[in-house]
């Protein structure tokens, strides 16, 4: 069954972006030109999906707002023969079919996605973490869907992290299925030191079957009383299996000011007009020519 849908929660608080997230949301930091949630809209539309749904939460409208078409601006643009730019705001607002699902209360990443449920219907879809940025050659998410193409089942896109951190990340055990693939045999949100010998972390990309959501459902809230997407996604990987991929790319954690930071820097000198200048300035900063 082709993968149509995209789901990409928006709601959460972003306590560790504080203070700029107060009356921003994270998702509508820059990074280079555009705001982060623009990458993951385009990274969904480069892989073929043909419907967003985003999960919102009051003080979210900016994001809604990038997205759409503004009339006063396009006239205006128009009028002072900005084409170029008026283009460019055409081009975001007509990217994709996008919808919106409130979430009433933080209660959780699970809950977020549970939220959609109506929405998603009866059909494998994606999730994509509006504050996880991936730099790949090949979208991450279409690396995914092809992998999906193969095996039919759930996909948690995974990355290699230095044992130390594993406590930071939701951890998965299993065997090798093939290159980069791995059949989900066990999930540990936030191990404690020694308890996993598992390197490999869970990131922001998932592709779901439905039968998540039943299972969102019944799933108890668990740490800060929020109702966890790890836990559901044991379940499922033990009700009908599922993959961990370790996608070819750079991720990103644009929720976190120094993963934000370093994504500035690997989007800026790849950027097509200011790489050049940046690198150059950055290599002067690291060898202390300019402040
Ligand atoms: P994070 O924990 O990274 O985001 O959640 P957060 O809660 O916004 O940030 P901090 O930890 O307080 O700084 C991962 C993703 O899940 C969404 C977030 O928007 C983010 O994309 N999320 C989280 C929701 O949509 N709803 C929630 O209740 C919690």
């Amino acid at each position: 069954m082709k993968v149509r849908k995209a789901v990409i929660p928006v709601a959460g608080l972003g306590t560790r972006f504080l203070p700029a997230s107060k009356a921003i949301p994270k998702e509508m930091l820059t990074v280079v030109d555009r705001p982060t949630i623009q990458y993951i809209v385009e990274e969904a539309v480069a892989s073929g999906i043909e419907e967003i749904i985003l999960v919102t939460s009051e003080g979210k409208s900016a994001i809604e707002n990038h997205f759409d078409y503004d009339f006063e601006l396009d006239t205006v643009l128009q009028m002072k023969k900005k084409d170029k730019m008026a283009e460019e705001l055409n081009h975001i607002s007509n990217l994709i079919d996008i919808v919106s699902v409130r979430q009433k209360k933080p209660l959780g990443l699970g809950h977020a996605i549970w939220s959609t449920r109506n929405v998603v219907g009866n059909e494998p879809f994606v999730v994509l973490l509006g504050d996880d940025l991936v730099l790949s050659k090949e979208p991450c998410c279409l690396q995914m869907l092809s992998l999906f193409d193969e095996v039919h089942e759930s996909i948690v896109a995974i990355q290699r992290v230095p044992m130390d951190q594993t406590g930071q990340y939701g951890i998965v055990e299993g065997q090798q299925y093939k290159e980069r693939t791995y059949k989900v045999e066990k999930m540990i949100e936030k191990p404690a030191h020694g308890t996993t010998s598992s390197d490999m972390a869970i990131i922001g990309r998932y592709i779901l079957q439905p039968d998540i959501f039943p299972l969102l459902e019944e799933t108890e809230p668990g740490h800060g009383g929020e109702i966890q997407l790890t836990d559901a996604l044991l379940k499922l990987a033990e009700k009908r299996g599922m993959y961990a991929y370790e996608f070819e790319g750079v991720r990103f954690d644009a929720g976190d000011k120094l993963g934000y930071l370093k994504a500035i820097i690997a989007f800026g000198i790849r950027h097509p007009e200011l790489g050049d200048d940046f690198r150059k300035y950055i290599k002067d900063v690291a060898a202390g020519l300019e402040l």
